[in-house]
């Protein structure tokens, strides 16, 4: 016969194991979205949560994004939303070590000198002693310094002699400290990505470019697979971002009639959900930013896998239309070899 005091013991046990088994239940339920490899071994989860423009609200989007259980956030110290990052995932409760955090090596710090500082400054602004994935954000060096955008009694921004390679081999260094658990770039060409491939120690386990059904880049994205360097796609919606419309009027990618009926023979699905599903069921990692409830919630319902005939007809939808390419603001011309480049 059990005393009464042992009876409770018991009781108590039986309700803690209880506990732990939902808590955990839990946890995997959260984080059971599609999460691929990258060349250093690490996962990487395939939806991620894109936190370009709208700084204010980033800390409740970050905060709604990880609760409804996204697990990979990318943001840029350019951005200016590191700190709301981090206040995000603080005000979610999930703890650092479940989320994915990329962020990027701005242009005024491709100084070799530069890369660590600018780097500690990120992990400054985000909470944490480690980013997941660090990423050159374009192959342009400006002028040194803490203005982001430094330019000339004429407007111009001002360049710098840097090589991408040696602000590249900068970051191997931080990669080898264990600051960077990736490193990789974004918004390079073809002939720049096989130069750091050839020239580099550290192989990049990333490339984050402008992807989307309408600049598809099937060549470009073989040639990923190819080397082993996992493909994230920024700007998924394509011209949905409204600071890319600029008058032209184009008939938004989402709404495209292709997608939209596609969506319907998985179970109502939308063009937007259907946009993402098209890159996760390729292999690629999709970035979308949305500032609203609700849509931050439909698009995590974008993690699913496309049959092959419907992967087809989107690919068919590719207008090699380039949306962000800032070469004459930049200074540098980007994307030489790559479709839609200006
Ligand atoms: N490496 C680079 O150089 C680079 C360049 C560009 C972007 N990025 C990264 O990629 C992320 C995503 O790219 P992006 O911000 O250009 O564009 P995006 O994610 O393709 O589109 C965002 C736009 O679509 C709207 N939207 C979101 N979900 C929607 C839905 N379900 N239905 C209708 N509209 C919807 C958003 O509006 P609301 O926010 O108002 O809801 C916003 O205006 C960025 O946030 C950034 O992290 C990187």
């Amino acid at each position: 016969m059990l005393s009464n005091r042992s009876l409770f013991k018991a009781t108590a046990r039986a309700q803690q194991i209880t506990k732990t088994f939902i808590r955990s239940q839990q946890t995997i339920r959260m984080v059971s979205g599609t999460t691929l490899k990258l060349n250093t071994g690490s996962s990487i989860p395939a939806l991620g949560f894109g936190t370009w423009q709208d700084a204010d609200e980033q800390a409740a989007a970050v905060e709604t994004a990880l609760k409804v259980g996204y697990r990979h956030i990318d943001t840029a110290i350019v951005y200016g939303t590191e700190p709301a990052v981090a206040k995000g995932i603080k005000a979610s409760g999930v703890s650092r070590s479940e989320v994915f955090i990329t962020t990027k090596l701005w242009n005024n710090a491709h100084h070799p000198d530069d890369v660590e500082k600018q780097l500690d400054t990120s992990l400054k602004n985000l909470d944490v002693d480690y980013v997941d994935l660090y990423l050159m954000h374009w192959p342009v060096a400006w002028k040194r310094g803490d203005e982001k955008f430094p330019r000339d009694s004429n407007g111009k921004l001002i360049t710098e002699d840097i090589d991408y390679l040696d602000t590249y081999r900068a970051m191997e260094k931080v990669y080898h400290s264990g600051k960077a658990r990736a490193i990789g770039v974004s918004n390079f060409s073809q002939a720049e990505m096989e130069r750091l491939l050839k020239e580099a120690s550290v192989p990049p386990a990333a490339h984050q470019y402008e992807n989307h059904p309408y600049l598809a880049q099937h060549d470009f994205f073989a040639w990923h697979e190819k080397h082993g360097i996992h493909v994230t796609q920024y700007s998924p919606f394509g011209n949905s971002n409204p600071t890319y419309d600029k008058g032209k009027n184009i008939p938004k990618l989402i709404e495209d009639p292709v997608l939209v009926e596609i969506g319907k023979k998985y179970g109502g699905k939308s063009g937007a959900q259907v946009a993402l599903a098209w890159g996760i069921t390729k292999g690629r990692t999709v970035i979308p930013k949305s500032k609203t409830p609700s849509r931050i919630k439909d698009n995590f319902e974008g993690d699913f896998k496309l049959e092959a005939e419907d992967v087809k007809k989107i690919d068919g939808l590719d207008r090699k239309l380039r949306l962000n390419d800032p070469s004459g603001n930049f200074g540098y011309k980007f994307f030489k070899d790559l479709d839609g480049a200006a």
